[in-house]
């Protein structure tokens, strides 16, 4: 059977996949030191998950609006303001099945055929193929280790053209770990701002900041670029809420209609019990995430000050997210063969970087004890002296 176009050049998620081989291993009772996760390792906090429970008891079991609750619209619009100093009204703002999946409307909202995205490289890998789907093409703009792996407004500029509709930010970010300052972003939104560019901007790694690194919300630096900005946040990360398949996003007035449309023909809403978790989740004690957030600094410091002293290795200081990114250029192996011999021969996880985009790179993420931690990077240490 013919597929369609739009499918049948479609790469299935490869850090999906590749985190196959090692829990197999692992069900086979093999000894096997993780760092692939993509997700946190806590558990959902209990007072989210009592919210949901009780709203399964009351049976609030039926169809919701399709972008999501009147009061979870509300709470994530005053999320935006207090938090991050966006003014999206309720209107504005839809409650999607995950963070993908707004980052997925936004796209095919958006961008067509004949379209360019730019999108910083290394990046999150669903990126292009979303982009693909839309029928417009991705354009990967190559960022420096020396530069924390950020792009410049230089590097925007210079990978511009007549077709470029959209530019996406993802900070903190996946795999890297960067933070850009609120420079880096007022530079990046003249540039866009000047152009008439479209930016997404994935916050989803938002609350997982260490030391004094602040994140900042390019939307939020003048009415200009809030004008011009898709912002997109949910509760995986922040709040270890992976399975309930919940992110949300703020949008200018028109773009978050036709979201609106296009999510009611498609998935029609997310999970109406899981949206008064979701509700908890903004307005409760947020105690139980900054005490995630103070393990993460904990692991993220320890993996750091391993890793950077290890010859022929080098990484920079990640300012967020739950990830290292590991220039394993001067080992002379691809990072595919680097991390099938990692895991065959030391029984290590890593993700190798050709998946985002970069092949002199491995991704380790600390989303996992700091006992595993700890026994890993022995292993891998030892592994990396034999190579
Ligand atoms: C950068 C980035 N954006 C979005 C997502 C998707 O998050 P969600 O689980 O809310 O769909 C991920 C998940 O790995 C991610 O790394």
């Amino acid at each position: 059977m013919e597929l369609s176009e739009r499918v049948s050049s479609l790469s299935p998620s490869l850090t999906l996949s590749i985190d196959r081989k090692p829990k197999s291993m692992i069900a086979n009772g093999q000894d096997v030191c993780g760092f692939g996760a993509g997700e946190p390792d806590f558990d959902t906090p209990e007072f989210i998950k009592k919210a949901a429970i009780a709203a399964l008891e009351a049976g609030f079991t039926k169809y919701t609006p399709s972008s999501g609750t009147p009061e979870l619209r509300q709470a994530i619009s005053d999320k935006f303001k207090n938090d991050n100093g966006l003014n999206y009204k309720p209107s504005q703002v839809i409650v999607s099945n995950g963070a993908k999946q707004s980052c997925f409307n936004a796209i095919m909202a958006t961008c067509q055929p004949g379209d360019e995205v730019l999108i910083p490289s290394p990046y999150w890998l669903s990126y292009p193929e979303m982009v693909r789907i839309a029928g417009a093409e991705p354009v990967f703009v190559e960022t420096k280790e020396e530069n924390g792996w950020k792009m410049t407004a230089e590097d925007f500029e210079n990978a511009m053209s007549p077709r470029t509709k959209m530019v996406i930010i993802n900070s903190p970010g996946n795999p890297t770990g960067a933070v850009y300052t609120r420079e880096e972003l007022e530079a990046i939104a003249n540039v866009a701002i000047e152009e008439e560019i479209l930016i997404l901007s994935d916050e989803i790694y938002e609350k997982l900041v260490y030391d004094d690194v602040e994140h900042i919300s390019i939307g939020s630096l003048s009415a200009e670029a809030h004008d011009l900005t898709i912002t997109v946040n949910g509760f995986s990360k922040s709040y270890a809420m992976t399975g309930w398949r919940l992110g949300y996003l703020g949008a200018p007035d028109a773009i978050a209609r036709a979201m609106d449309s296009l999510q009611s023909h498609s998935t029609s809403h997310p999970c109406s019990f899981a949206q008064k978790g979701a509700f908890a989740a903004l307005t409760g004690d947020q105690q139980a995430i900054s005490d995630m957030r103070d393990e993460f600094q904990v692991r993220r410091d320890y993996m750091y000050d391993r890793l950077s002293k290890m010859p022929n290795l080098t990484v920079p200081k990640p300012g967020g997210a739950f990830y290292m990114l590991v220039n394993i250029g001067r080992l002379g192996l691809t990072s595919t063969n680097f991390s099938d011999r990692l895991l065959s021969k030391a029984g290590v996880a890593v993700v190798p970087g050709v998946a985002f985009g970069d092949d002199k790179t491995i991704r380790l993420s600390y989303a996992t004890s700091l006992d595993i931690i700890k026994k890993g990077l022995d292993r891998f240490e030892d592994f990396c002296r034999s190579v």
